[in-house]
């Protein structure tokens, strides 16, 4: 059985997708914690409601990162973790956390990467005016946004959509791709050469591209 920590900022839907995946396809894994930077993250009362056992390591006042992120790397240690998964957790993450958790550390990111890396990112797409925008599941390292990349979702940006509704189709693709590279990882079918990752026996449509 492997142990997953996912931490979490906000409402946390990334988290209850791969929890219910986690749970509805038996994964031979569980949720050990889902951890918080912040007290009042809606995700953290779903996270109860699923059953899960949650953490908070608030970060409010905390400007020595390299020490608030020694706290949460001990925290998260606690738990043996296999996998440690951002889902929507909006700190960035100091050289000696990611070197700690390399190769088991994942983040998904609301664009398709390399383009719109940090914040605003369905914004950036509106002004831009790319007609295709999604989501992207990597590797975490320790330049923002930059691993290796495991999975990609692609929706169409429709005439008249404004922020919510393009953010709304992409968590919708969000949600197919997190859990489905996660799988990958617990069944340890992802090879990774450089920024290359490629999947062992991939079966029909298994192309990292939804
Ligand atoms: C998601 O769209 C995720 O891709 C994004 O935050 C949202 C969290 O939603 N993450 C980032 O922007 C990371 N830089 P959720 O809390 O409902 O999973």
């Amino acid at each position: 059985m492997k142990n997953i920590v996912v931490l979490i900022s906000g409402r946390g839907s990334n988290m209850i997708s791969i929890a219910q995946a986690c749970l509805s396809q038996c994964w031979p894994a569980r949720i050990a914690a889902v951890i918080s930077n912040r007290p009042q993250a809606a995700g953290l009362a779903a996270a109860r409601a699923l059953g899960l056992p949650v953490e908070v390591e608030d970060s409010a006042g905390r400007t020595d990162r390299e020490a608030y992120d020694a706290d949460l790397a001990r925290r998260i240690d606690a738990h043996s973790p296999d996998l440690v998964l951002l889902a929507g957790y909006m700190r960035i993450l100091t050289p000696a956390f990611v070197d700690r958790f390399a190769g088991r550390l994942l983040n998904i990111h609301p664009s398709l990467l390399p383009s719109f890396p940090g914040l605003d990112t369905h914004r950036r797409a509106l002004e831009a005016g790319v007609k295709v925008h999604g989501a992207t599941v990597h590797l975490v390292t320790a330049e923002l946004d930059s691993g290796p990349i495991l999975a990609q979702a692609a929706v169409p940006v429709m005439p008249g959509d404004d922020e919510d509704a393009l953010s709304a189709r992409v968590l919708e693709a969000e949600h197919a791709i997190y859990p489905m590279a996660v799988r990958w990882m617990i069944d340890e079918r992802v090879e990774v050469r450089g920024r290359t990752v490629r999947l062992r026996d991939p079966g029909p449509g298994e192309t990292g591209l939804l």
